[in-house]
């Protein structure tokens, strides 16, 4: 490289800094202050009898059960589009929680979960619909007097994400993201490990959803599909960052005090694979096969923290590979893994790996489990391996009503909903600008180093 070449990139890499610090200072809201408190360690005062409305009924039957079966809770409304929906979940309802009744349905017009929240004030609304509804329902919800608790991904854009922030801080109600991946056993023994230090400082995570769903595509009318594969027109980027994510960032403490994220630059790869389905499965005038799909089939977005640690993301739900979230967390001790579950320590683990060349897997993880299972998940397994996703789905559920009757901060809170979910709109933007970094908002304005990591919870 010679000299002038060398002081053209460093002048137009100056440049270019000016430029996105303009953009960061737009996107951290920084001009505009909060109109309300902060909401990283929140707690709102212990409720006795949590009353709730439930907002999208396929995936939110699910919640629907894990929470009308514990104690000191009640279900007051039911809303989805569909009136069959809606019964079935209603029948179902009378049927695991026989102490059910008075519970308001509503299904029809696409704005009648509007008029519940005016009717009924739930004390919270659990929202499981499709994406472009989270943040609007999110935001009704908690202007209404509720705390909302709103499928993954929290919302779609950067905007909608700071519409939750400040309308969480001003109306101080919660607004949880449902991750409920941070409650697998091996992402609580991986927490519970990073938290005792097994692995040393921590250096690198990886984290995805690799899931084949081309299959839904079928739902071309209704369900899942009929929505989910709109989105491959919309954006190339990262759709459905948060299930990989959320388990790493808080073995790191991200936005909890430690440190937080930083930038991001990402990658797609071509667009194939649901094009292909699509010729294959559908009449040659069906919308599939008039719709361009945009989004590469398999995107990795690199995440770099405050402190310059690194997160590798992938996403990928159309190639035909097993399904993986990767989970993996690297210290200077050590590694953790996913899929298959495996852990390697530096000078081995008891008589089962002598160093860290070999890995510690299959019916050997039994001493790991024994050793480093999470309270949490040894406290309520017995209750809750039944409800769903091999039991996370119901220690989620167990945590969230246990904090709301005992007045507790919940254990993701609103801005870590936002930080994960910005993976979609930054490597969007990234991928469009051919890997050009991209900084993260700080939606805590400043206020992630003096929030508490999260604790073990016994
Ligand atoms: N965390 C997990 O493990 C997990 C698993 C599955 C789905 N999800 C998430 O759950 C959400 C729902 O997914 P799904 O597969 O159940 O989708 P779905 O399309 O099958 O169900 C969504 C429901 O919302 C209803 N709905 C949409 N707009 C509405 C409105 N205006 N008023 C009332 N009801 C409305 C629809 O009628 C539908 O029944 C998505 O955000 C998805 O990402 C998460």
């Amino acid at each position: 490289m010679t000299y002038s070449r060398r002081n053209f990139i460093k002048k137009s890499s100056l440049g270019a800094i000016a430029a996105s610090t303009l953009s960061i200072n737009c996107q951290n809201n920084l001009s505009i202050p909060r109109e309300g408190i902060y909401m990283g360690d929140f707690s709102d005062k212990p409720m006795k009898k949590i009353k709730a409305a439930f907002i999208g009924l396929n995936r939110g039957g699910s919640h629907l059960r894990n929470f009308a079966t514990i104690e000191n809770t009640e279900v007051v409304a039911l809303c989805d589009l569909y009136e069959n929906n809606v019964k079935r979940e209603l029948e179902r309802l009378y049927q695991y929680s026989p102490k059910t009744s008075n519970v308001k349905t509503y299904w029809g017009d696409e704005n009648n979960w509007k008029i519940m929240l005016k009717e009924v004030k739930p004390d919270v609304v659990f929202i499981s619909t499709n994406w472009n509804n989270h943040a609007p329902m999110a935001i009704e919800s908690m202007k209404a007097g509720s705390h909302a608790f709103v499928e993954v991904p929290l919302a779609v854009t950067l905007e909608e994400m700071w519409d939750i922030v400040n309308t969480s801080e001003k109306t101080q109600k919660h607004c949880m993201m449902l991750e409920n991946v941070n409650y697998g056993r091996a992402e609580l023994m991986y927490l519970n490990m990073c938290r005792q230090n097994v692995i040393g400082e921590l250096l690198h995570g990886e984290a995805a959803y690799i899931h084949e769903l081309r299959w839904q595509m079928m739902q071309d009318e209704k369900g899942t599909g009929s929505w989910r594969t709109l989105h491959y027109r919309e954006l190339n980027g990262n759709v459905y960052p948060t299930h990989g994510l959320g388990p790493v960032a808080q073995y790191m403490n991200l936005s909890r005090g430690d440190d937080n994220f930083k930038s991001l630059v990402s990658f797609s790869s071509p667009a194939l694979g649901r094009k292909l389905y699509a010729e294959k499965n559908f009449s040659k005038d069906h919308k599939w096969n008039k719709m361009e799909f945009k989004n590469g089939d398999l995107n990795t977005s690199i995440i770099k923290t405050e402190l310059g640690r690194t997160v590798l993301v992938q996403w990928d739900e159309t190639s035909p590979r097993p399904y993986t979230r990767l989970n993996l967390i690297q210290g200077t001790q050590g590694t953790l893994a996913g899929y298959p579950t495996r852990v390697a320590l530096e000078g081995g683990f008891k008589d089962i790996t002598k160093d860290h060349h070999s890995w510690i897997q299959g019916d050997d993880l039994e001493k790991l489990y024994e050793k480093y299972d999470h309270p949490l998940y040894k406290r309520l397994n017995s209750k809750t391996k039944k409800s769903g996703h091999g039991g996370m789905d119901g220690i989620m559920m167990y945590r969230i009503v246990e904090c709301l009757h005992k007045g507790l901060p919940l254990d993701q809170n609103v801005y870590e909903g936002c930080f994960w979910s910005a993976v979609t709109p930054l490597s969007g933007k990234s991928v469009q600008e051919d890997g050009m970094p991209q900084i993260f908002p700080d939606f805590t304005r400043g206020e992630w180093k003096k929030t508490k990591p999260l604790e073990i919870v016994l």
